[in-house]
């Protein structure tokens, strides 16, 4: 019985790994938190947009187009599924990534309606940047909250009167999380804040952190789950009473006239359109349907392949005296440097093996290099599509150019 149970787990997770077949001999990529491998299903979705129905979703009537807007339409409500948010209450729209949705958020902001804006000091350079350029254009005045090891926040430490808050729920550097991401958004909600979170680093592998989150914002880029590039707004319905209109183009009106015009997205059931100005990225988007299908089939014995490598691998690097590890307990991301080794030549030596991964500060320059004043780091981000030869494959890598 146990050994059929077993036989299944393995034909099931070979199933799902030949979606990467076409990954050489020997390669062996790291980088997902930048960009997730793509699996066949996605890729061949794409394909089939671009060979069997290419054509302008939401505004044309010919066959093809039907056929677009069926697949854009179902890939929104498959995206307020996985977050378990109410349709009645939360819109998806699609951008370019995770940082051009927070910036065209925080660039319509009414800031008469704000007194300040408040971020964490683990954050990307995305929100990060960002908020120091909205306190220097509205000069409303800028916080940044720490983040304590294991990725919250001492919400009654902060006064959220009034704030515009933006966070990041998954850091990109060790995959910390903000663990009391409830409690902090009511405490924004009750002070009369809103809250963005960028939730970049947590919709792959952590998406249960946000899972049914009330955020008035909640951004993100599908290109970091396994889909296409693009990038994702989920927001509330009220979010926009707080909003001028400040970016609008095609695609948002439903008439215009002189000096006025009529917004789409006062009719309920377009209001998606509100931050989408201009002609949309149609295949990725149904690309991106394809990528949530995928995370949603897959065998339970992907995910625990995917925790026994990043366990593996967190403990081999733990136990080496020269490496210094950021990460506190086993995360699919984990960065370390080696003592007396540049990171940027250690990697381009992995990368004279095959092995993939990314050096430097991962766009969190404040945090790593000015607040923990470490050198550039090296950065492991695992994935589904890591196999348990890759995690041998990196440790006799590592053991050979380290020992
Ligand atoms: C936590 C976090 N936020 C934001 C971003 C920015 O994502 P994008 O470059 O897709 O806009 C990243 C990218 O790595 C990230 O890790």
């Amino acid at each position: 019985m146990y050994l059929l149970i077993g036989v299944g787990y393995i034909l099931l997770y070979n199933t799902y790994m030949k979606d990467f077949d076409y990954l050489g001999e020997g390669e062996v990529y790291l980088d997902s938190a930048c960009q997730s491998l793509r699996p066949r299903p996605v890729i061949e979705a794409l394909n089939k947009y671009y060979t069997e129905h290419n054509s302008c979703g939401e505004r044309v009537k010919y066959e093809w187009g039907k056929i677009t807007d069926e697949k854009v339409e179902s890939t929104r409500e498959k995206v307020l599924k996985f977050l378990k948010l109410s349709p009645r209450k939360y819109n998806t729209s699609f951008t370019l990534n995770t940082t051009y949705g927070i910036n065209l958020i925080l660039s319509q902001i009414k800031t008469r309606e704000f007194k300040k804006i408040m971020t964490s000091e683990i954050e990307h350079n995305s929100p990060f940047l960002s908020s120091i350029a909205f306190s220097a254009r509205t000069e409303l005045p800028r916080e940044v909250m720490k983040r304590n090891d294991d990725g919250s926040i001492n919400v009654s430490d902060y006064d959220f009167n009034k704030a515009v808050v933006v966070v990041n729920c998954a850091a990109n550097f060790d995959g910390r999380k903000l663990l009391n991401i409830k409690e902090l958004v009511k405490a924004v909600h009750k002070a009369g804040g809103i809250i963005i979170i960028d939730a970049a680093q947590a919709m792959a592998h952590s998406a249960d952190i946000v899972r049914g989150v009330e955020a008035d914002a909640i951004c993100f880029s599908a290109h970091k789950m396994y889909a296409p590039s693009l990038g994702v707004i989920v927001w509330n319905n009220d979010l926009v009473d707080k909003l001028n209109v400040g970016f609008i183009g095609g695609g948002m009106v439903d008439d215009v006239e002189k000096d006025k015009y009529l917004l789409s997205a006062e009719n309920k059931e377009h209001r998606y359109t509100r931050f989408e100005a201009g002609l949309q990225a149609w295949g990725e988007i149904v690309g991106f349907g394809a990528a949530i299908d995928w995370l949603e089939k897959l065998p339970k014995s992907g995910w625990k392949n995917l925790e026994d490598n990043a366990s593996e691998l967190y403990d081999f690097l733990a136990s080496s005296d020269k490496v210094h590890l950021i990460n506190t307990e086993p995360n699919p991301t984990m960065s370390f440097y080696v003592k007396g080794l540049d990171s940027h030549l250690l990697g381009e030596a992995l990368s004279r093996e095959g092995i993939m991964a990314r050096t430097g500060y991962f766009c969190v320059h404040y945090y790593l290099s000015h607040i923990l004043g470490l050198p550039p780091l090296i950065r492991f981000s695992l994935s589904l599509a890591n196999t348990k030869e890759d995690i041998e494959k990196i440790k006799k890598t590592l053991q050979k150019i380290l020992y």
